[in-house]
């Protein structure tokens, strides 16, 4: 097979101009999860961050991580695999183990947990530039297929812009931004901010391929991001994984935008089945957990079942939890008033000024992370790159928009005012 080694517009084009991607996800944008979220609308995926070193040299770590069904031109395509790394070499060396099986390479320079600060890599690397952008040219001038990058933002909006410009001059086609800063993580995540990637996005140029990463709670937040910032396409990693079907943008059907629990476990089990893929087998029981998060709340007699399942138990065994799910929804769905609950509602106005959604709880949906046994969506949280909580900036909204209708009044005012000069000097001269 030749390869044509496309740059950034090309690539894009070449790949179906992808608008929605499933993020890399360590232990979780495994194959069997691509797959269905391919069903679901996805347009391009990532694979789970792999360690560039590991991979390159310790076989054992490598078919843990990369089965012969990954990347596969009719069930895996397009492809994006992810590697951290800090070591151009190793880098490379992974990355040649797998060009023949995707359509890019991406670096990792995103990762803000403790063990990627132990190792010096992934987010750390913002303390590097020299060493990303050794990285990233060695894979852009060695390897057969394009380097990408997936960044996060300083709190200087001018720092990432020039962080951003470093990487790219070094080779990357693409840029994924994910808009919160590398301590926003666990409790202090946040949330991403937008209006840092619409500046990134306007000053990188038009024909720079860009990504958006942050924030998507729900299929119509893509349109929303995608206007706002500009972008070519947009991300999501924890919308999608409670929810595949946040990546189903074709109607509004609710059964694809927020599928019966049952059913999407039914999917996903039945293509984990057909996977021979050892990353989609012990990444299954987290699948699980997350699929039926609101579910679990209701029914939290099966969250002990699926625990004590083993990921290494038999498929058998695994298809009794999946029917025990089956049951309990098929019960549901008997009830009389069915029709009247199995609807999605706007939910109420928010304190921040926009709403979420009422979603029943034997459907996908997403997911609210609690700080301090909080709710997020009950709280103002910080937003990357500014000094602000959501609320403040709600509220700065609303404080300039009521100056401008402020200004707008007085503005008003003087033109009446002039109207009316106008026209009692005109009735002055008339009666002259
Ligand atoms: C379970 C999980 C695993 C992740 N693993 C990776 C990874 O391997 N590589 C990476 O660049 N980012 C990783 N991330 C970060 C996401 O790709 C994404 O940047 C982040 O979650 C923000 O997107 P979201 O707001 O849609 O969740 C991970 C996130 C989650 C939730």
């Amino acid at each position: 097979m030749t390869i044509t080694k496309y740059n950034g517009r090309e690539l894009y084009e070449s790949i179906g101009r992808p608008k929605t991607i499933v993020a890399p996800m360590v232990d979780q944008s495994e194959l069997a999860w691509r797959i269905l979220s391919r069903r679901y609308g996805a347009e391009l995926c990532y694979t789970p961050m792999y360690h560039a070193r590991l991979f390159a040299t310790d076989e054992k770590y490598r078919k843990r991580m990369w089965s012969s069904l990954d990347g596969d031109e009719k069930v895996d395509r397009p492809l994006i695999v992810q590697f951290c790394a800090n070591d151009p070499e190793y880098l490379l060396k992974a990355a040649q183990l797998v060009e023949d099986k995707c359509d890019a390479v991406d670096l990792n320079l995103g990762c803000p947990q403790g063990i990627a600060k132990k190792g010096k890599y992934g987010a750390f690397l913002m303390d590097d530039w020299e060493l990303v952008h050794k990285l990233i040219l060695n894979l852009h001038e060695n390897l057969k297929i394009p380097v990408t990058a997936k960044i996060r933002v300083y709190d200087e909006w001018e720092k990432s812009l020039e962080y951003a410009k470093m990487v790219l001059d070094a080779g990357a086609q693409f840029i994924t931004i994910h808009g919160r800063t590398r301590d926003m993580k666990g409790q202090a995540t946040g949330l991403a901010n937008w209006e840092i990637l619409k500046y990134l996005r306007e000053n990188l140029g038009e024909d720079q391929v860009f990504f958006a990463n942050g924030n998507i709670l729900y299929a119509n937040d893509l349109k929303r991001c995608s206007e706002l910032i500009g972008c070519d396409a947009v991300m999501s990693a924890e919308g999608n994984l409670y929810n595949p079907g946040v990546f189903w943008t074709k109607d509004d059907n609710i059964d694809k935008q927020f599928a019966r629990v049952d059913k999407m476990l039914r999917e996903y089990f039945e293509i984990v089945k057909e996977c021979e893929s050892h990353a989609s087998r012990t990444a299954m029981k987290a699948h699980f957990f997350k699929i039926l998060h609101a579910f679990l709340v209701k029914h939290p007699e099966l969250r002990p079942i699926i625990g004590q399942t083993s990921v290494h138990e038999s498929f058998e065994k695994w298809d009794e939890v999946v029917q025990k799910v089956e049951r309990i929804v098929e019960e549901i769905y008997e009830r009389p008033d069915i029709k009247e609950v199995d609807v999605i509602r706007d939910g109420p106005i928010q304190s921040w000024g926009g709403f979420y959604k009422e979603i029943p709880y034997w459907r996908c949906q997403p997911y609210f992370r609690t700080v301090n046994g909080e709710k997020q969506n009950t709280r103002t949280l910080k937003v990357a790159a500014t000094k602000d909580t959501d609320k403040d900036i709600k509220d700065k909204d609303i404080k300039d928009k009521e100056a401008k209708e402020d200004i707008k009044d007085k503005d008003d005012i003087k033109d009446n005012k002039r109207r009316l000069e106008e026209v009692s000097s005109s009735n002055k001269k008339m009666a002259l």
